[in-house]
């Protein structure tokens, strides 16, 4: 399936952006800007954005972050990485091509690693996972921070069913008529679903290892901005 991901993100590059912000009503903006100021709090200045996408969340950071932050964007898709490049960020900034269970990165590199709305692409299984959560662990400095903008589960059952019911209904048509990728929306309007509550990541990053885990909820649980300290 990786390849496929690859291969999807590669297909819908030029209109990643405006399907996100259409289908979230600008939401997924706001949640980027919120998980980059958390992590701009956390000491240190060597970051790495892990699925940096097309730089959106790079872009907060190096807005929120301090004048002397380094941040690295990894992503495995060119068309998406290339974006990214095109941006003006107020940091210093370096795109490198990669997997992100195969980070070129010594252990204990990074004060600061962040993620957004990527985790649940990189698979719902929780062993497959837990490996992505390991690299991620490795490469974090110890007392680094890890934060993860992502979707969640509502707690309310009610929510949840509406939730889930606007990604069946929305997601693939809208996503396919604005990309032209039918079956790329269908892939990730499948993963929503599919993903773990934020008190069940929670438990997944205290197995991987992190400590202090904690996280807040956005619109009674659509989306959660986790963070977690090595
Ligand atoms: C939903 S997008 C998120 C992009 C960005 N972080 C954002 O906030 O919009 C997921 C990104 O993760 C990348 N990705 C997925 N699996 C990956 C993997 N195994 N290694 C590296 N990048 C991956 C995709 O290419 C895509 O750019």
């Amino acid at each position: 399936m990786r390849k496929g991901v690859q291969l999807i993100y590669s297909e819908v590059a030029d209109t990643y952006e405006l399907v996100n912000h259409v289908l979230t009503f600008g939401f997924d903006i706001r949640w980027r800007k919120l998980g980059a100021q958390i992590a701009a709090k956390k000491t240190g200045h060597k970051i790495l954005d892990v699925c940096c996408g097309t730089g959106e969340m790079a872009l907060s950071l190096s807005k929120a972050a301090a004048e002397n932050a380094e941040i690295y964007l990894v992503d495995f898709s060119f068309p998406m990485l290339d974006k990214a490049r095109q941006r003006k960020y107020d940091s210093y900034t370096s795109f490198i091509l990669a997997e992100a269970n195969k980070l070129p990165y010594k252990d204990s590199t990074f004060d600061l690693i962040t993620i957004s709305f990527a985790i649940r692409n990189l698979n719902t299984r929780k062993d497959i996972l837990f490996a992505f959560l390991e690299e991620f662990y490795r490469v974090l400095k110890p007392g680094g921070t890890f934060i993860n903008v992502e979707t969640s589960q509502p707690s309310s059952i009610a929510l949840k069913k509406v939730f889930h019911f606007y990604i069946k209904t929305f997601v693939r048509p809208v996503g396919s008529l604005i990309s032209g990728s039918s079956s790329g929306y269908r892939y990730l309007a499948h993963t929503i679903p599919r993903f773990y509550s934020a008190d069940e990541l929670s438990f997944i990053l205290k197995s991987v290892g992190f400590s202090q885990v904690d996280y807040i909820n956005k619109f009674g649980g659509i989306a959660a901005i986790h963070e977690a300290v090595k």
